[in-house]
């Protein structure tokens, strides 16, 4: 197949039906109606806003999630943002189907209607990124500078975002670190299309600073903070956002997310094929298959981790995670790879070498001139004396799990503060992982799951 086969198979998937525009519309219709009601019933001055794929018309079919954005005045104070912004969220709500409330730096609420998630969120009224007080302020913005600039380029946005989720680099959320849908917007407006965006995977890396509002013109001191930062930080691109020459769009995008849409791009410009964008799933075979075939040992630390964000517990599970591979070689164990997660415990997968170790141990033995002392001469094939007091040696098997349990005792492991505890009453396994882990163990030590040629 072609490029433009290709392109117009996945477009007859991912552009929503009439069918589908006409109950999106109808529903944000109606969740405007009643959000308008609500706030005047209970007497607020709350403008309600569509944002996110849906207000841009960049959502992709079958996945038409609702933020409805509750704008307060900048002269409202933040806690009673917080405090009133999540009783309306509530109020909303409890007019919906079901509702619960959901934390990211504010409390807001997330509802489910007509078999659609909405999200609820109190943010302030904001003209210009000067007036931006918390982080999902600038959202009106983005739709706004979204809807000015996309030029009728919409379906573009949908086939780079399909083409983002189908390489797994699809999501600005901590688990991936990849493309936010805000990122594959702004690049579609300023590279022209798709497969503009997709041949310049070199350029646009090499450039290093995306512009398109000429921050850099306008508030030069500003956005030249923005790129050193940045810069400094060693981030892989710089995207001065559009609407706030202060932030970074890409922020969260990693070197590998951005290093597999580098390979996966050249990859289909050179043989463009459905499978980029709607990949089949790749079996998942046996872990301990995959370690026997190998030599190589697995520990896996399992724990309980503290009421915590996502953002917050994956850092410091790859700090630990680096912890053990620090120390680890200094005990006689190489680390050959690790993986951490979250699935329903938190978890650290270390890659060994080995899974044990030989060590000499001495062995103080008793006076020789005893009952004892002459037995203890009798049964050691060494013995030497020091003083009147017998030794004697013995080579020990030790397991790395021994090891890693004294390292954690005596502190010799850097670990992620808020969960240094939780991993010292770790349950720690060697080659063998609970049931609900071993997908993740295969395609870990397999090294599936980073795979670039899969
Ligand atoms: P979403 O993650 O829901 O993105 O964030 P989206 O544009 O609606 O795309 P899909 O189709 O659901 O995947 C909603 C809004 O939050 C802001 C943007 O304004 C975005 O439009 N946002 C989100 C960011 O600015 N950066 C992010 O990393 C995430
Ligand atoms: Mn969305």
């Amino acid at each position: 197949m072609d490029v433009e086969e290709v392109i117009g198979e996945v477009l007859a998937k991912i552009r929503p039906s009439e069918e589908e525009r006409a109950f999106v519309e109808g529903l944000m219709k109606e969740l405007e109606e009643t959000a308008r009601e609500t706030i005047e019933s209970l007497g607020l001055d709350v403008k309600p806003y569509f944002v996110g794929s849906l207000a841009k018309d960049t959502y992709l079919a079958g996945d038409h999630d609702v933020d409805l954005f509750l704008a307060f005045p900048l002269d409202v104070p933040p806690e009673r943002l917080r405090e009133e912004g999540l009783k309306l969220g509530e109020a909303i709500g409890g007019r919906l189907d079901t509702y619960e409330i959901a934390y990211a730096e504010h409390p807001y609420v997330r509802a489910r209607y007509k078999g659609v998630k909405v999200d609820l969120v109190p943010c302030y009224d904001v003209r210009n990124w000067r007036d931006v007080k918390t982080a999902v302020d600038r959202s009106i913005l983005h739709t706004r500078w979204v809807n000015e600039h996309l030029n009728g380029k919409n379906d573009d946005v949908r086939l780079f975002k399909r083409f983002l989720k189908g390489i797994k680099a699809y999501g600005s959320e901590i688990y991936v670190r990849g493309f936010s849908g805000y990122l594959a917007e702004i690049l579609v407006i300023k590279y022209g299309s798709f497969l503009d965006v997709v041949e310049k995977a070199d350029f646009i890396l090499r450039q290093k600073v995306v512009d398109p509002e000429n921050w850099l013109r306008r508030e030069p001191e500003l956005a030249m903070k923005t790129v050193k930062r940045e810069t400094e930080e060693d981030k892989p691109l710089v995207v001065i956002d559009p609407v706030d020459p202060r932030r970074n769009v890409s922020a969260n995008l990693s070197w590998e997310k951005y290093g597999r849409f580098y390979f996966k791009s050249m990859a289909f410009l050179k043989g463009p094929s459905l499978e980029f964008f709607f990949p089949s799933e790749k079996p998942v075979r046996s872990y301990l298959s995959e370690l026997k075939k190998r030599g190589t040992a697995l520990v896996t630390l399992i724990f309980d981790v503290p009421d915590m964000v996502d953002d917050l517990l994956v850092p410091q599970l790859e700090r630990s995670a680096r912890g053990f591979e620090k120390a680890l070689p200094r005990e006689g164990f190489n680390v050959l790879g690790w993986n951490v997660g979250k699935v329903k415990k938190a978890f650290i997968m270390l890659e060994l070498d080995r899974a044990e170790r030989e060590r000499v141990k001495i062995k103080p033995g008793p006076e020789f001139f005893t009952k004892r002392g002459r037995d203890f001469y009798e049964k050691n094939t060494k013995v030497w004396l020091i003083g009147k007091r017998l030794y004697s040696e013995k080579r020990v098997k030790e397991s790395v799990v021994e090891v890693i349990l004294e390292l954690l005792e005596k502190n010799q492991v850097a670990l992620g503060k808020g969960i240094r505890e939780a991993i010292k009453g770790a349950d720690i396994l060697l080659n063998y992982v609970p049931k609900e882990l071993e997908k993740e163990a295969y395609l870990f030590l397999s090294r599936e799951k980073w795979n670039l040629k899969d």
